[in-house]
């Protein structure tokens, strides 16, 4: 039979095994389900607008299948597939193939579905079977055709809702057909691994970039958290590997490089090595000189509103033991609680100090969960946090101090005739008729993030932006 050359000649998968136009079929979507591998790789596939595509340009290109016992598996495709069902289509185009083995079916995958969008994750679950596979097989098989041009073969949606079942006879015959083609492969032997072909493949730029991809990975597969939201944050598009990168290598620059500020105004920026990204984090500077100036290493620190938990990893990084808690944990290591309802557990007593940086009563309401203490009215909100400074009280050994982060309100729920209401004030004169001795009040300004237009209006109506924040720290007397 003459091998008929097609538009998606230069497809990787015709590479392998050259199909003549035949080896296109028309097959019943029933007889048709995902390889669970596919899954794996790229989770559950949405079909988002692909159905309307579908319905209007028809199918671009045959799905790869191989046939099994009952069926066909999908090894490209499973998003036309979904896509195909929803308009109620009853067979599909494809491409019948039989891999000689599961590396090959495994390799086949990847090669197909090379052109598919992708998130971070996904790449790099393929680059984890990638490195599987060339590790396990044998030397001589390259990666040198991996990449994969376009696939341009238009099938029109009409033709397949008309088409009859497929002729099994021809289907089985092709399927034969392709079982005799040989994968190609060279002779170049094929180094242990190349970070370069395999960043290539994925679509990830070159060696270095999927190094430091790799890296952010591992530590992510590791569970560690800082990593986990960096992931979350490329899956989105939010953040990019270098970036990731940066944040993982500067971790420790706390333990190794760490100069306490000596004045008593911190300023200081996002450090995105510590903590994970989440609405209304700290700079880590302000943790880092807190335990500076008012713990020792090997002491326990405690942050009952851990929040993305800057607390814990500056706390790690400056040798603290560090216990945190929150009413929504963002990470395995805050436990459930509310400091609000009840004392903290008996984990927590005897610590030396509690870091404490409690919502600024209603700003970022909407983004803490329900039952946090920024849900109340202002006075309930000093009556709760009078509350928690006494729980607070109860847990912190002799002598231990006691540290809150509190910023002025100056925009929303001030009172009648009021131009600002000065939080660190009020909470200062609860701590001090609770008996709490103060130590002292720094001056910690919130970095500026107002627009343009938010900063000409301050200027055009003479209302100052608010930037004024202040961590009290007090002492628990010695009885
Ligand atoms: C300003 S954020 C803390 C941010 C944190 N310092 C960081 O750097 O990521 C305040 C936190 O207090 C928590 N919170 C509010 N009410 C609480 C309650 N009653 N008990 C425990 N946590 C509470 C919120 O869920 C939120 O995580």
């Amino acid at each position: 039979m003459q091998a008929q050359k097609l538009p998606y000649q230069t497809s990787r998968i015709e590479l392998l095994f050259e199909p003549s136009s035949q080896s296109i079929v028309p097959i019943d979507i029933e007889k048709l389900a995902p390889h669970p591998l596919l899954k794996t790789l790229y989770g559950q596939d949405p079909s988002d607008n692909l159905a309307s595509s579908l319905k209007a340009i028809g199918q671009i290109s045959p799905l790869l299948v191989e046939k099994m016992d009952q069926g066909f598996q999908v090894l490209s495709g499973n998003r036309r597939l979904l896509a195909a069902r929803e308009l109620g289509w009853k067979s599909l185009q494809a491409i019948v193939c039989k891999p000689s083995d599961d590396h090959q079916r495994q390799w086949w995958i990847l090669e197909s579905n090379h052109q598919r969008s992708k998130t971070f994750s996904q790449k790099m679950r393929e680059a984890d079977l990638m490195e599987h596979l060339v590790k396990d097989e044998s030397r001589t098989r390259s990666l040198a055709n991996l990449s994969v041009g376009p696939k341009l073969r238009v099938f029109d949606g009409s033709e397949c809702l008309n088409s009859d079942t497929p002729d099994l006879a021809e289907v089985e015959h092709l399927t034969e057909l392709l079982s005799t083609q040989t994968p190609q492969t060279t002779k170049k032997s094929f180094p242990r691994r190349s970070d370069t072909q395999i960043a290539k493949a994925i679509g990830l730029g070159g060696k270095d970039l999927y190094r430091q991809a790799r890296a952010v990975w591992k530590a992510a597969q590791a569970n560690d958290a800082r990593a986990l939201s960096s992931v979350k944050e490329l899956d989105g598009g939010g953040k990019t590997v270098f970036a990731a990168f940066k944040d993982l290598r500067r971790r420790d620059h706390l333990a190794t490089d760490f100069k306490p500020t000596p004045y008593d105004v911190w300023l200081f920026k996002h450090d995105r090595a510590y903590g994970t990204r989440y609405p209304g984090s700290i700079p880590a500077g302000i943790v880092a000189n807190t335990l500076h100036y008012f713990t020792e290493p090997g002491d326990l620190v405690v942050d009952p509103m851990a929040g993305g938990g800057t607390t814990l990893d500056v706390a790690a990084s400056l040798n603290r033991k560090c216990l945190g808690f929150d009413l929504s944990p963002s990470r395995p290591e805050i436990n459930l609680w509310n400091i609000a309802r009840e004392p903290l557990p008996e984990s927590a007593n005897g610590c030396d100090l509690i870091f404490l940086d409690p919502p600024y009563h209603s700003m970022l309401r909407s983004s803490y969960a329900e039952g946090s203490v920024s849900d109340h009215n202002q006075d309930d909100w000093k009556l709760v946090l009078e509350r928690i400074f006494d729980h607070a009280k109860t847990a912190i050994r002799p002598g231990g101090h006691l540290a809150v982060l509190i910023a002025n309100q100056t925009e929303k729920d001030i009172p009648d005739g009021w131009g600002y209401v000065d939080h660190a004030f009020d909470l200062l004169q609860i701590l001090i008729k609770q008996g709490f001795l103060p130590q002292r009040r720094v001056t910690c300004p919130m970095e500026g993030a107002y627009r343009p237009d938010q900063i000409q209006k301050s200027r055009l109506n003479k209302r100052l932006l608010g930037q004024v924040r202040d961590l009290i720290v007090v002492r628990k007397p010695v009885e």
